[in-house]
C-alpha cells in the first residue's frame, strides 16, 4: 500500500512515464534480422518489474528541483533520440523489416525528466535483460517471469548473441547520450556484472577443500553481491543525478541511496529463494542450492553451525546434500539474519536522501525501499 498522503500513490508519478518503457525498448531493439529481432525482444513481452528504470525515473524526478551546476556536456532531445540503424547489408536483405529504432515515443509529458533520464532508465533495462539472457545460459534455467527462458525457447546460441545484441544497442544508446562520465558508469557496470557472475563462479574462499566461516565469507558475498546487483542500480541512480547536472552530494545521495538499496534487493532475492514457491517466483525457487551457491541465508546459518561447511566445500553436489542443507538453513536463523541485514540496508538508503526536498517522487523512492524488503517475486 502506498506509504504517501491518502490516495496518492507514489510511483503513479512515474506511470505514465513507464507505460512507454516497454515500447521505448523495443524499438532500441529492432533488427533487421527477424530472428534476432524475436529472440532480443523475447523478455520484453513478459511483463519485468521494471525496478531499475523506476529506481531511474524517481531519482531524476525527485532531484530535479535540487541545485543545479553547470556541466560540460549538453544533450538536447535530438541527440537523445536521434535513430539507431542497424547495418545497410541487413536493410537491403529485409527491405520490409523496420531497421531504425524510431524516435522515442515520450508521449505527452508535462513533468521533469529530461529526455536523456528517460533514455537513461532504458539503457538500465536493456542492460539487465542482456545480463538475464546470460544469466540463464549459465545457471540453465527453464523458466523466467512465468514462461519458458530464452535458452530454453531457442537455444543457448541465440540466447547468448541476443544478450550481446542488447549490449551493443545499450552502448550505442549511452554513447548517444554524449556524456563520458556517464558512459563510463554505465561500461563499468557490465564491467561488474561479470566480475561478480565470475566471483559467483570461482568462489575462492569457499571452494578451498575444508571451509571455514571466517569474516570473510560474509564480505566476499557482500562484494559478490554489489557486482552482481548493486552495482547497476547504484550506478544508474549515480548516473540519473549527473544527467540532471546536480552537486557531487545529491551524486553521492544518489549512488549511496541505490547501493544499499541494491544490496537489500539480492538479499531479499536470496532469502525468496528459500521461502517462496516457484509458482510464485515466476522461476524455480531453491535453485540456488541446486547450482551449488551458498548465499546469505546459508552462510549465516553456517556460521552458527560447522557442519555446514563439508556440504558447502563439495558445492551440496552429493546425493541428498540440497535437502540437507535446505533443512539445515530452515532451522537456523540464517533467513531471519539475512531479513534483518537487508533492512539495515533499506534503513541506510532511506537515510542517504533524507536531505532531498519532499516530494511525490521521493516518497516513491521510500516507498521502492519498503517494496523490496515485502516483496515475494
Ligand atoms: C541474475 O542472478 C543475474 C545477474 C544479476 C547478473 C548475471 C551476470 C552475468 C550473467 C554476466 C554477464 C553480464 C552481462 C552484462 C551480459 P540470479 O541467477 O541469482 O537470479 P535469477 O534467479 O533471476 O536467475
Ligand atoms: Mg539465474
Ligand atoms: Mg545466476
Amino acid at each position: 500500500p502506498p506509504s504517501g498522503p491518502i490516495g496518492i500513490d507514489p510511483l503513479r508519478s512515474v506511470a505514465k512515464e513507464m507505460k512507454f518503457m516497454t515500447g521505448n525498448i523495443r524499438q532500441l531493439l529492432g533488427s533487421g534480422h527477424p530472428m534476432l529481432d524475436k529472440v532480443s525482444k523475447y523478455y520484453t513481452q513478459s511483463e519485468g518489474k521494471y525496478i531499475r528504470p523506476m529506481l531511474v525515473l524517481l531519482m531524476s524526478q525527485a532531484t530535479a528541483t535540487m541545485p543545479k551546476r553547470s556541466r560540460m556536456y549538453s544533450r538536447g532531445a535530438e541527440e537523445v533520440d536521434r535513430p539507431i540503424t542497424s547495418p545497410s547489408v541487413l536493410a537491403d536483405a529485409n527491405p520490409a523489416s523496420p531497421l531504425t529504432a524510431q524516435s522515442v515515443d515520450n508521449g505527452e509529458f508535462a513533468d521533469s525528466v529530461l529526455p536523456s533520464q528517460r533514455r537513461l532508465a532504458e539503457i538500465t533495462e536493456l542492460i539487465h535483460t542482456a545480463s538475464l539472457l546470460h544469466d540463464d545460459v549459465i545457471d540453465t534455467s527453464t523458466s523466467r517471469r512465468g514462461n519458458a527462458s530464452a535458452n530454453i525457447e531457442f537455444g543457448n546460441k541465440m540466447a547468448v548473441l541476443a544478450g550481446d545484441f542488447l549490449l551493443g544497442r545499450a552502448s550505442v544508446a549511452l554513447a548517444r547520450l554524449r556524456d563520458p562520465e556517464v558512459t563510463e558508469l554505465l561500461a563499468t557496470v557490465i564491467a561488474n556484472l561479470v566480475e561478480g557472475e565470475f566471483m559467483q563462479l570461482k568462489n575462492t574462499v569457499l571452494d578451498e577443500r575444508h571451509p571455514v566461516f571466517t569474516d570473510e565469507t560474509i564480505s566476499y558475498y557482500l562484494q559478490k553481491t554489489y557486482l552482481k546487483s548493486a552495482s547497476l542500480i547504484s550506478k544508474s541512480c549515480r548516473a540519473a543525478a549527473l544527467l540532471g547536472d546536480h552537486s557531487i552530494e545529491v551524486v553521492e545521495a544518489a549512488y549511496q541511496y541505490g547501493k544499499n538499496l541494491g544490496l537489500a534487493f539480492q538479499l531479499v532475492d536470496d532469502m525468496l529463494d528459500y521461502t517462496v514457491s516457484g509458482q510464485e517466483l515466476g522461476k524455480p525457487a531453491g535453485a540456488d542450492l541446486e547450482l551449488g551457491l551458498a548465499t546469505a541465508p546459508l552462510l549465516f546459518a553456517w556460521k552458527n553451525n560447522g557442519e555446514l561447511g563439508t556440504l558447502v566445500g563439495r558445492k551440496f553436489g552429493e546425493q541428498g546434500d540440497v535437502q540437507m542443507a535446505r533443512e539445515m538453513v530452515i532451522r537456523s536463523d540464517g533467513i531471519e539474519q539475512t531479513r534483518a541485514l537487508a533492512q539495515e540496508y533499506v534503513d541506510t538508503a532511506v537515510r542517504a536522501i533524507s536531505g532531498f526536498p519532499d516530494s511525490e517522487a521521493k516518497i516513491g523512492l521510500i516507498d521502492m525501499c519498503s517494496k523490496v524488503l515485502s516483496r515475494r517475486k
